[in-house]
Formats: C-alpha cells, structure tokens, sequence
C-alpha cells in the first residue's frame, strides 16, 4: 500500500490550488450572495483541463486518472464549492458517461468539446417525482423513424440553464421498468426545449439549479447513449463515479472549514488568551482533522479502486456517504468555534455549513448511499 501522489497528481494539486485561490476565491463569497455564474472562471478551468480530467487525450481530455481528479476537485471546492459541483457534473456524469459508453460519432461531436470546457454539460435524471425513486420516470422518448420525441420535466438539473449539453433519461418503455429507460444526448435550444424554474437555493448559489422541460423535443436516434433500456445502468453506473466527485467536493468544504477555524481560533482572544490554547478548542480541531483525513482516505481508495479497474460503486457510496456529513459536522463545529462571528456572513463558514448540506443530499442522499452499502453487504 503506497500513501504517496505521483509527482503529475502533485502537479495537479499545486495548479488547481493556485487557480482556486487566485480565480475563484477572490470573489466566491459575492458570487454566493448574488448568485452569480462563474463564467469567466468555468472557461478557465476548460483550458486548464480541469473539466475533462479523465477524458483520453484523443478526445481532447486531460488523460489523468480519478485520484487526480479527486485532489483537484477538493482543491476547487475549498475556495468554491458552487465551481466544484459545475466542474464534478460535466467530469464525472457527463464526461465519462459519453466517454465510457457513447458512441465515435458521439465522443467525437460533443465528447471533445465538453473536455475542455467549449460546451458545458449537465445531467438530467431528477423529476418532480423521480428523486431518490430514479427509476420511476416520467419522461417519455418515443421513437418516431430515426428520431425520439422526447417530453416531460427535470428538475434540479445543475448547470441547466447554461449547458450546451444534457443527457437527459427518458422511459422508451414503461413495461419493461428500469430497463425501459434509455438516455440521450439533447443540444442545448432545440425546439421544445425549455429552460424553465430557476431555483433559489440555500448554498452552492454561485452554480445554476433549474428546471428543464421538454416538449416533443425530436432527438436523432444517433443520440441515444448505447442500447435502448441502457438509461437506468447508464445512470447508476455514471452515478458510482460522480459520488467520488462529491465526495472530493465535501473534502474541500470540510478542510476549508478546518483551516478557517485553525485560523480563527489563533487570532481570538478571550478570557485573556488564544481561544486555540483552550482544551476544549483543542479537542475540537483534533476531531475535525481526524474525521476529514478519514473521509480522504475514503475517497481516495475509492479512486483508486476506479482507476485499478476493480469494482468502486460500494466504496464511493461510503466515500460519500462519511465526506458528505464530516463536512457538516465540521462547517458547524468551525460556526461554534467562530461564535457570534460564525453566523454572519463577514466570515466564510456560515456559507461552508449552507455549500455542506447538499453533498448529503445531491448525486443520491445518505439514505441512498446507505441502501447501495447495506445492498452490497447482503447480496450473496
Ligand atoms: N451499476 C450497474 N447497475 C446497477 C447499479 C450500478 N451501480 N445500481 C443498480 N443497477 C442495476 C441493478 O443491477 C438492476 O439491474 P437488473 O434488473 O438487470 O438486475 C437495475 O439497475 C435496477 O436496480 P435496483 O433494483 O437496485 O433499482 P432501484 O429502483 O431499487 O434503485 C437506488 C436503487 C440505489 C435507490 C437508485 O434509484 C438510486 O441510486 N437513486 C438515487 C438517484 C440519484 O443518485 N440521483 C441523483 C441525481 S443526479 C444529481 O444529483 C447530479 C447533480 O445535479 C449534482
């Protein structure tokens, strides 16, 4: 078992590092109020191959491995949570959903721009009634020729209002179940197709959370990702590597919150000293590092496991499952430590705890996770 980065992992940490602090955080917290799109930021990140990290080079792509991606994706999302869930979708559900099963002629028309940022994709399986129950879709794709006629709703779709692409789940066949549901890929602006609510959100404000109607929307059939009835495993299995994602994106909302609190507590005086020279400050800050270097390592085996080849959907429930509540646990212990400062917003970590909450509820809730864990434990 070797803990070391390679010296390229190290590289990647080091320039998503420096471009997270001199891009995004500069500006995060007004972004957060305003709720403003990073779009400057978002094209950097494109050039600098941080939206197509595990995308082959051939199709444009950064060619490195899930690790990699992990070590950036916490690095973004320390100074900027809402950048990293814009980065970890069109990674981890919309880049290596097309490049794992799309087609040449789909890795070739939008494959290669999504990697580096050009076009930016979204992920559109959430309905109204299709949550937690994915399965249970009522968008309609019906074949008509060589075409789909897809209609129905999304909703809470990240980068919705401003992606060019959206693999959008849709049931071709209700008798058949979660193996009557197929997936496709929708350009952006196609007739029918509407942006519709826009949601106000109470963290991740700086990324865009709409809904998405589609009204006999015509989609070629060159469009749908692998067979017809593929839609369900193509999502659970996309799903399995972008809870990775969100894992790494908890990672950075978590040591943010540490460092923040580290910082804080080094600078406060009370009762005459340091409020760090406390035990009971102490023994806080010592349970928040234990805790994240456990959800580290966690996610980081979970890459692992997905870079060796070997089955990773367990280990990236459970790496998500823990990363999503330690970023909680330590957004909130970082407020308390804060005290009346901790709740106002002239300090970063009340917007920590609001970013936290969502990584237990996004890309399947604790609950889900829990469900594949104990699933996986029984089967046999
Ligand atoms: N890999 C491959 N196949 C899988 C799979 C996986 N990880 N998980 C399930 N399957 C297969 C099963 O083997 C089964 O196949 P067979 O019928 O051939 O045996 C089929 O899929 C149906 O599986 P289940 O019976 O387990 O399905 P279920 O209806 O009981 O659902 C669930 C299980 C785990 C609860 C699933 O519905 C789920 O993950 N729900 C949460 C959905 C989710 O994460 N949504 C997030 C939305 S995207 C998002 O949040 C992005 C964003 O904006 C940030």
């Amino acid at each position: 078992m070797n803990f070391d980065f390679t010296e390229t992992q190290l590289m990647i940490k080091e320039m998503a590092k420096k471009f997270s602090e001199d891009v995004l955080a500069p500006t995060a917290a007004e972004r957060d109020e305003k709720e403003e799109f990073p779009h400057d930021a978002v094209k950097q990140m494109g050039e600098l191959g941080l939206m197509g990290m595990m995308v082959p080079e051939q199709f444009n792509g950064a060619g490195l491995d899930t690790v990699s991606y992990v070590v950036a994706m916490e690095e973004i999302s320390k100074m900027d949570a809402s950048a990293g869930v814009i980065m970890s979708v069109n990674n981890s559900l919309v880049c290596y959903g097309l490049a794992e099963f799309g087609s040449d002629f789909q890795k070739e028309k939008y494959l290669k721009e999504l990697a580096i940022g050009k076009k930016l994709g979204a992920f559109a399986l959430s309905e109204p009634e299709a949550g937690s129950d994915a399965s249970n879709q009522k968008t309609t794709a019906v074949r008509d020729g060589d075409f789909y006629l897809i209609n129905g709703t999304k909703n809470f779709i990240t980068n919705g209002k401003y992606a060019d692409v959206v693999l959008v789940m849709a049931t071709t066949d209700k008798s058949k179940g979660t193996h009557g549901i197929s997936t496709f890929i929708v350009d952006k602006g196609i007739p029918g197709f509407e942006v519709a609510k826009k949601e106000n959100k109470l963290g991740i404000r700086s990324s865009d959370t709409v809904s998405l109607s589609f009204t006999d929307c015509r989609v070629s059939v060159e469009n749908r990702i692998g067979e017809e009835g593929f839609g369900f495993k193509f999502a659970m299995k996309t799903l399995d590597g972008g809870r990775i994602g969100i894992a790494a994106q908890a990672l950075g909302i978590a040591q943010a919150s540490l460092e923040a609190a580290l910082k804080y507590s080094k600078e406060r005086k009370a009762f005459g000293q340091f409020i760090a020279e406390f035990q009971g400050i102490q023994f806080k800050l010592a349970d928040m590092a234990t805790r994240i270097e456990a959800a580290r390592l966690l996610t980081l085996k979970s890459a692992a496991l997905k870079d060796s080849g070997k089955p990773y959907g367990h280990a990236s429930a459970m790496a998500k499952l823990y990363a999503s509540k330690v970023a909680v646990d330590a957004a909130l212990e970082a407020i308390q430590i804060h005290g009346g400062y901790g709740y106002v917003k002239d300090y970063p970590v009340e917007r920590y705890l609001r970013d936290a909450k969502i990584t237990e509820i996004y890309e399947g809730t604790s609950e889900v996770q829990r469900i594949v864990i104990a699933r996986n434990l029984l089967k046999d």
